[in-house]
């Protein structure tokens, strides 16, 4: 018998084991990455709602919202409650064979949330998955006859081979083989569009693209486009029968203020929407597309077809039922209420504290309970932190504002105990995103606590992060 470990076993490793067998197993990078921040050197015990309880009994307030998946929190009672019951009822989870009940009530759920004919649904697992199920969609709406897709000049939709294709986000920094036929535009530019959609038009005015694939807020830039922009991009998709496809896998679920993004707008409907990320509740990792009934008959429905586009993992039993709840939640516990009034807090207080520290803070941006703060780029590096950065790093552009980023982050966690992240694009921010769950009183320890950490000024704030970082001491062997 290999001597394997236990689940006990995993669960009592303590940090230094861990960091030991990540290095060897899974990736020695991001033990140096995460071990820079004091949370790379912590375990977590347990994690409720907005917090999250270490195994030395800190109590830490999660400001991240998971990347867009909590914001049920961690751990939504609710939550709990339908997986435990799925459990103790032996429900089950391969569906091949039987129709599913959980997968038939979620996508009328949907269907009823979700405005116009957006109605027919897909299921797979992740963020990057739907953007794929959603273009191969539009691909075979078109029956293969059009071969160009359009994406934005900061699109995020995830890394794999043909969502990473049509993604500009520095994020993907290395040219991995892309999907043919993609070309971009300028995010919120109708005339940068125009220009997109004319060079793919024939002499005839046939089009050539057979899907726009666009967020409309994009949550990686916390940029928006405007009303008028997505109206004008709807009116000319409409006119060539190009599918516009909406990602909002990040922005679903209330985070800015509505359901989804897009439906701060009256009359608009994309083709096709995805989802993903806190569509799980917080534990369930399932994603979606919904598509405009026109759309998906086209495209799949007939007997040859069915079944043409399908994962093995796509509307697992537990897995949909807990989205069933997570939307119930949502909806229920008015989510995106919620993310207006979080909003009401957190914009003005940011912009006071950008006002307040005009040395250090560059601006902010956001919208709902999804905000970031951008610092300020200054012109050299004080001289004790030269010395400590590696030279890789200091040969970047934006080494100082990406610093004093994760300065504040580690501060912000190891004087407060509060946890924040980066969000990045083209420019760094650290994304200020509490769960929906969270009220004003957790917003206000966030603002109070980040005011006190940037008034320690920049210089300050970047000498003790590169000791915190040089101490840490886990570079990569
Ligand atoms: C807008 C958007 N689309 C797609 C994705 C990809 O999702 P996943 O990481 O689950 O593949 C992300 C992930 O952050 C995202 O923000």
């Amino acid at each position: 018998m290999p001597d394997l470990l236990t689940l006990d076993q995993a669960e009592r490793l303590g940090i230094d084991q861990v960091h030991d067998l990540y290095g060897r197993y899974v990736s020695r990078s991001q033990v140096s990455l995460i071990g820079t921040f004091g949370f790379g050197r912590d375990l977590v015990e347990s994690a409720e709602g907005a917090w999250i309880h270490l195994r030395d009994g800190r109590r830490i307030l999660d400001f991240t919202g998971g990347v867009g998946v909590l914001n049920h929190g961690h751990n939504h009672p609710r939550i709990l409650k339908a997986r435990d019951r799925f459990r103790a009822e032996r429900r089950m989870e391969v569906h091949k064979n039987y129709l599913s009940p959980y997968v038939a009530a979620l996508g009328h759920n949907l269907a009823a949330l979700l405005p116009g004919d957006l109605n027919i649904s897909y299921f797979p697992n992740s963020g990057a998955e739907a953007v794929e199920g959603a273009v191969k969609l539009a691909y075979k709406y078109h029956g293969g006859r059009r071969g160009t897709v359009l994406h934005t000049d900061i699109a995020f939709h995830g890394k794999l081979l043909g969502a990473g294709s049509l993604t500009a986000s520095p994020e993907i920094h290395f040219e991995y083989p892309r999907l043919p036929g993609t070309d971009s535009f300028a995010y919120g530019d109708i005339e940068s569009f125009r220009l997109a959609l004319e060079r793919h038009t024939d002499g005839r005015g046939h089009s050539d693209v057979y899907s726009v694939v666009l967020e409309p807020f994009s949550a990686s830039s916390l940029r928006e486009c405007s009303a008028e922009f997505l109206h004008e991009v709807r009116r000319l998709c409409t006119e060539l029968d190009i599918v516009l496809v909406f990602d909002e896998v990040y922005t679903g679920w209330g985070r800015t203020g509505e359901l989804f993004h897009f439906m701060r707008h009256p009359g608009l409907v994309p083709d096709v929407v995805t989802t993903s990320k806190s569509f799980g509740g917080g534990k369930s990792s399932i994603s979606g597309y919904i598509a405009r009934e026109p759309v998906f008959r086209r495209a799949y429905d007939n007997l040859r077809d069915a079944t043409l586009h399908s994962t093995t993992y796509y509307g697992f039993g537990e897995e949909t039922a807990t989205a069933l709840e997570a939307v119930a939640i949502a909806v229920e516990e008015d989510f995106p209420g919620r993310a207006r009034k979080l909003g009401e807090i957190l914009a003005p207080g940011l912009a006071g504290l950008a006002a307040r520290h005009p040395r250090t803070v560059a601006g902010t941006a956001g919208r709902g309970a999804l905000h970031g703060l951008y610092l300020r780029q200054g012109r050299s590096l004080p001289s004790a932190v030269r010395d400590l950065v590696p030279v890789r790093l200091a040969k970047d552009p934006q080494v100082y504002a990406k610093l004093l980023t994760g300065a504040v982050i580690a501060a912000l966690y190891r004087d407060h105990d509060i946890l924040t992240f980066f969000g990045s694009n083209q420019s760094i921010a650290l994304i200020v995103a509490p769960p929906l769950v969270a009220g004003e009183e957790e917003a206000r320890i966030f603002l109070d606590a980040l005011d006190a950490v940037l008034d320690r000024g920049a210089p300050r704030l970047l000498a003790d992060f590169v000791r915190e970082k040089a101490t840490a001491g886990r570079g990569p062997r």
